[in-house]
């Protein structure tokens, strides 16, 4: 349907698109996918002819689109694109908006275009909304109004520039549930996305764009699970994990939540699930970890199989386990490997600092450790509200109440299907499973 050959495009003689070829066939769901700056919108751009390429060819049904006596209006009507801002007119209806362009450019009747618009607000689930003004309307609904208008002109292809990306994290969901029906019905389309498990949800192929080129391609899992490239393996890598360096005295708690939950949104977690994550994220932080070392690094994964998301955590120093209520400081608690841990899921390695990688290496098999499984843990959570929390000093915990503590310990643990601590060579690291 779409090939694509050498295209080339450079802004002030920076080449962005450097040599880029691809086939889209009919029927095709692709996300493009890359680091930003990589020429993702560009591209998308040339597509639609909204830039002129320096060079190259871009063939749609066999007629190439960037000779000078092709039919450029007709050549875009083909091609309905969907922007991360919405671009509505905010003096039209809803409805109008979506009529606008079938009647103006399509010549359809006004009653013909009416029908169909209808017909399309009930497909992005919006026809009580079609006399309202988009300023009546949530960022997720003014984007289903948008896409419902792109629709209006039957495009043969449908380019989305990160349709999800500029709204609250609440609206994503409802945006792709309406792309991933679309997908359903056959439609070709082409999708920037930043939403890796919906990419992978939805696609029938994976582009992964960098260095001005399609670097690799395939179906979605062989860019996610098994890519073959080193720049798609750190890519993918990254993005599955969230990393941060924390110091307490820096901490801002609402842009690291905001970090947490777009990164969450992002890997399709459920909302309920991702105001758990976030609270025992806030617990961890602020009552167990920040009273015992100012600085802290923190990875969070979420692992592809389960959705079970990974927390860990290092610092330096030699610190006794800050879940465990009942231990004391420099009492290594016994090595108990439990079952959970064994069992546990596939987390993609971390790409944290070398201390952490050279510290996790240098812990291994030396130092202390302690493993937990799920129905351990529950109990241990319980028991550190009954029983007589620890001293204080001892394990280094100030300023906070022993009530705040023991909750946020219930909290974190209650919370945990499994955990580890080690310590050793000069940090300890805390790791949960939620
Ligand atoms: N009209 C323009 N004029 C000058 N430079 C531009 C123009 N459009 C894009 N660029 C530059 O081209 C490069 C690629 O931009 P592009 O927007 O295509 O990247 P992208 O992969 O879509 O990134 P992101 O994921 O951040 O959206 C960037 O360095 C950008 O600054
Ligand atoms: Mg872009």
């Amino acid at each position: 349907m779409i090939t694509v050959k050498h295209l080339k495009k450079s802004f002030n003689g920076v080449p962005v698109l450097r040599d880029v070829n691809a086939v889209i066939n009919k029927g095709d769901v692709i996300s493009l996918i890359g680091p930003s700056g990589t020429g993702k919108s560009t591209f998308m751009r040339c597509l639609n002819l909204l830039e002129t390429p320096d060079g190259g060819e871009i063939e749609v049904n066999g007629k190439n689109i960037l000779d000078p006596k092709a039919d450029v209006p007709g050549m875009r009507m083909k091609m309905g694109m969907v922007f991360q801002h919405f671009n509505l007119f905010p003096h039209l209806t809803v409805i109008e908006n979506i009529m606008l362009a079938p009647v103006n450019l399509l010549k359809q009747s006004k009653e013909e275009a009416y029908g169909h618009a209808m017909e399309l607000l009930g497909i992005v689930g919006l026809t009580d909304k079609a006399n309202s003004l988009p300023e009546e309307l949530s960022g997720g609904q003014q984007q289903r109004v948008a896409i419902a208008r792109t629709l209006a002109m039957g495009p043969e292809i449908v380019l989305f520039d990160e349709p999800t990306s500029a709204l609250d994290p609440t609206m994503v969901g409802e945006v792709l549930s309406v792309i991933r029906n679309l997908a359903k019905t056959g439609i070709t389309m082409l999708i920037v996305t930043h939403e890796m498990r919906f990419a992978k949800d939805v696609s029938t192929r994976v582009f992964y764009m960098d260095e001005g080129v399609i670097y690799e391609e395939g179906t979605p899992e062989q860019i996610f699970e098994n890519p073959q490239r080193p720049r798609t393996r750190s890519f993918v890598r990254r993005i599955n994990m969230l990393c941060f360096e924390l110091s307490g005295k820096e901490f801002d708690l609402y842009h690291f939540n905001n970090e947490v939950e777009n990164f969450a949104v992002r890997q399709l977690i459920r909302p309920e699930r991702i105001n758990k994550i976030v609270l025992v994220l806030e617990e961890l932080l602020k009552n167990i970890l920040f009273p015992i070392t100012e600085k802290l690094q923190i990875e969070l994964g979420i692992s592809s199989e389960d959705g079970t998301v990974e927390i860990r955590t290092l610092w330096e120093g030699e610190t006794s386990d800050p879940l465990a209520a009942t231990t004391m400081p420099t009492t290594a608690p016994s090595a108990t490997a439990g079952p959970a841990s064994a069992a546990g899921p596939q987390i993609p390695e971390g790409i944290g600092s070398k201390a952490m990688e050279s510290s996790a290496q240098a812990m291994e098999g030396t130092g202390s450790k302690s493993t937990d499984g799920a129905s351990v843990q529950a109990d241990s959570g319980l028991n550190a509200l009954d029983s007589e929390l620890p001293d204080m000093d001892s394990i280094g915990l100030r300023a906070l109440d022993s009530e705040e503590i023991g909750l946020a310990r219930m909290i974190v643990t209650k919370s945990c299907l499994s955990r580890e601590f080690e310590t050793a060579n000069g940090y300890s690291a805390l790791t949960i499973r939620l």
